[in-house]
């Protein structure tokens, strides 16, 4: 993906348009499986979440990769997608009587509980449906990740995952109600985690939990989910975590239970692939601050405003001696938040330059929204020497979509 493929793609499609390079995501794809796969069995089921164009979910499955969803509309997708119902686990701690009526119907191959309370919803449907669902149970394993609050999912408290001493009495009754079968243990310790210790600690404590499992006789687990969240650099001086380290920490499990490891992997396959394509529309100097006013705002790229996320912001397609300013990159929305950059060096950030956003691959596009009534963005894949738009740009109609002036009003005295 150079600047010569990016100003044209930003000439034919406009702006703002994220751009996914498909060669990378291959790369990372063989990275990742290269880092694992002589370790330990394992098998890649890509978070959809993180990036879930149809495009890019083709690609993952052409490469091998199995999905993990957390929604009816990524089952949608995935299916859509080309994932066989046997590609896909089902992750999250709200599914609905509908979504695990679906995921029973495909049949998927697993569909990971995180409560007692959902537990009795899917045994109550598969005993209707006269199915035996194949679950799996999320773990909670109090690990804290050192990442940003709300990208932690494993402490203690959290929504997520089932607390320790309470996943052999939920794999007992389970197994014995004759409508669920335990698959696979789970966890996810969260995301943007670029150290190996947390993994490692995640790791011997599911171990721990397998072993108590099968003691109490439950003998059907076929893998263990050790979940995503492998951090990637934003900046060049940021560190990442090396898949070669994750597997390190992780591979104990795989040799003490003796089952294949299930990685669920979002940002580290997509998220350097992508950017985000914007066009400069203003410049102005306020309070000291030199302000860069962009046509792609916080409904484009949440990352910055939610988390506070860095993502380097750079010219593209020169001229080569632009020189570098410190500068705010921020959107047109009436946000103070709206802001997609701060302090950052830019060269040439002048009315009408293109500036592609980078490591704009994973939870860009799929985090975007319509606020303030703006289309989303167009997207499009570049793979070699060609391109093309995998997802159009919104049209107006589009941000009307099912809404009258009048609504169809119903009595109800
Ligand atoms: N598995 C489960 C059960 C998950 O909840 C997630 C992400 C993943 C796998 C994939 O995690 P990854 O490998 O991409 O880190 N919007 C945030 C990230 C939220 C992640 C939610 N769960 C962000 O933009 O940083």
């Amino acid at each position: 993906m150079h600047d010569r493929q990016l100003t044209a793609i930003a000439g034919a499609v406009g702006t703002p348009t994220y751009v996914y390079d498909a060669a990378l995501i291959r790369e990372r794809y063989a990275a990742l499986v290269g880092a694992l796969a002589p370790r330990f069995p394992c098998q890649v089921f890509y978070a959809v979440k993180a990036n879930s164009n149809l495009a890019v979910l083709a690609l993952l499955r052409g490469l091998g990769a199995g999905a993990d969803i957390v929604s009816g509309g990524e089952l949608f997708r995935a299916r859509r997608a080309g994932f066989a119902p046997g590609q896909i686990v089902f992750s999250g701690v709200g599914k609905t009587d509908d979504e695990l009526a679906a995921a029973l119907e495909a049949p998927i191959r697993q569909i990971n509980l995180e409560s007692e309370a959902e537990a009795d919803r899917v045994l109550a449907l598969a005993a209707r449906a006269g199915q035996v669902a194949a679950v799996g149970i999320r773990v909670n394993p109090e690990v804290r990740a050192e990442t940003h609050p709300y990208t932690r999912t494993a402490e203690k408290g959290m929504k997520f995952g089932l607390p320790l001493d309470r996943v052999v009495p939920l794999a007992v009754r389970l197994a014995r109600s004759g409508h669920a079968r335990v698959t696979a243990l789970a966890m996810h310790l969260g995301s943007q985690i670029v150290t190996g210790a947390p993994f490692r600690t995640g790791a011997e404590r599911l171990a721990d939990v397998v072993t108590s499992v099968r003691a109490a006789g439950v003998d059907t687990l076929a893998a263990i989910s050790v979940g995503g969240g492998l951090g990637i650099a934003y900046a060049a001086d940021d560190p990442a975590l090396d898949p070669g380290e994750f597997a390190e920490a992780v591979a104990p499990l795989a040799a003490a239970t003796g089952l294949p490891l299930i990685v669920e992997p979002g940002r580290y396959l997509v998220g350097p692939a992508g950017v985000l394509l914007t066009r400069v529309l203003y410049r102005k100097h306020a309070g000291g601050r030199d302000i860069v006013i962009t046509d792609a705002g916080m409904n484009d790229l949440l990352r910055p405003a939610l988390y506070q996320a860095h993502h380097p912001v750079r010219l593209v397609g020169g001229p080569d001696d632009a020189r570098a300013e410190v500068v705010d990159v921020v959107g047109p929305i009436c946000e103070s938040g709206d802001f997609l950059a701060r302090d950052q060096s830019v060269a040439g950030a002048e009315r009408g330059a293109l500036l592609a956003i980078g490591g704009a691959g994973a939870y860009g596009f799929s985090m975007s929204s319509q606020y303030n009534s703006r289309r989303r963005a167009a997207e499009v894949v570049v793979d070699g020497d060609r391109w093309g738009v995998a997802r159009a740009r919104e049209q107006l109609e589009d941000l009307i979509q099912g809404e009258v002036t009048e609504p169809r009003w119903v009595s109800q005295p």
